[in-house]
């Protein structure tokens, strides 16, 4: 650590300091290409780009259902391999994700099924944290309880708070854009 300080001029060791810079990937999004929780997933990168370097992975649909016959070390899927990249090189992960039934969508879930089956699964001991934006009243309430209890088991350091509900998402993003425009929403993000 010291080595890599020496490296780095005065002004911009203070900058880093100050901008607090992390990389984080955003996991999250739904299948369908005007998702709700996508629109979400973009307006952090714009609320947080001070702080924060964000990517994003939704390539949900590249992951084949997980079956324990199919699966072999020598040939895991590449859009998995690419999804460990980030998430081991990364600061830490946030879950962006709607909820299906009370629960965790299928493909989220078959994601993570993939990822826990990794040599070392990269969310062990990860900073991870869990948002969601629904239709409704509760805002996805209880995906992020499942979503957590899913993540304990995987070890990840699930972030108790603050817990960020996106309720009545309709009413809160400019349909066209994508861009979310209620204010008070934007400040608690
Ligand atoms: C839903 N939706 C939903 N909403 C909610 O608040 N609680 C729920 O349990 C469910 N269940 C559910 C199941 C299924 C199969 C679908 C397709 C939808 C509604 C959901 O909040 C709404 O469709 C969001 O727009 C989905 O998120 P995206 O796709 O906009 O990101």
């Amino acid at each position: 650590m010291s080595f890599h300080i020496k490296q780095l001029s005065y002004k911009n060791f203070l900058l880093m300091e100050i901008k607090n810079e992390k990389n984080i990937l955003i996991i999250g999004g739904s299948l369908r290409a005007k998702s709700f929780n996508k629109y979400l997933a973009s307006n952090l990168i714009e609320i947080g780009k001070e702080k924060f370097n964000f990517e994003i992975f939704s390539d949900f649909n590249l992951l084949p259902h997980y079956n324990t016959d199919d699966h072999n070390q020598d040939n895991w899927p590449n859009t998995l391999l690419e999804l460990e990249d980030k998430i081991r090189k990364d600061d830490g992960v946030i879950f962006v994700t709607p909820e299906y039934n009370f629960s965790v969508p299928g493909y989220l879930k078959n994601c993570i099924d993939w990822i826990s089956r990794l040599p070392n699964q990269p969310l062990d001991r990860k900073l991870v944290c869990i948002q969601s934006a629904s239709l409704g009243p509760l805002g996805g309430a209880r995906v992020q309880y499942h979503l957590g209890q899913i993540l304990v088991f995987l070890n990840a350091k699930v972030m108790n708070k603050n817990e960020i509900f996106l309720t009545f998402a309709k009413q809160k993003f400019d349909e066209k854009s994508g861009k979310l425009t209620d204010e008070i929403t934007i400040d608690f993000i």
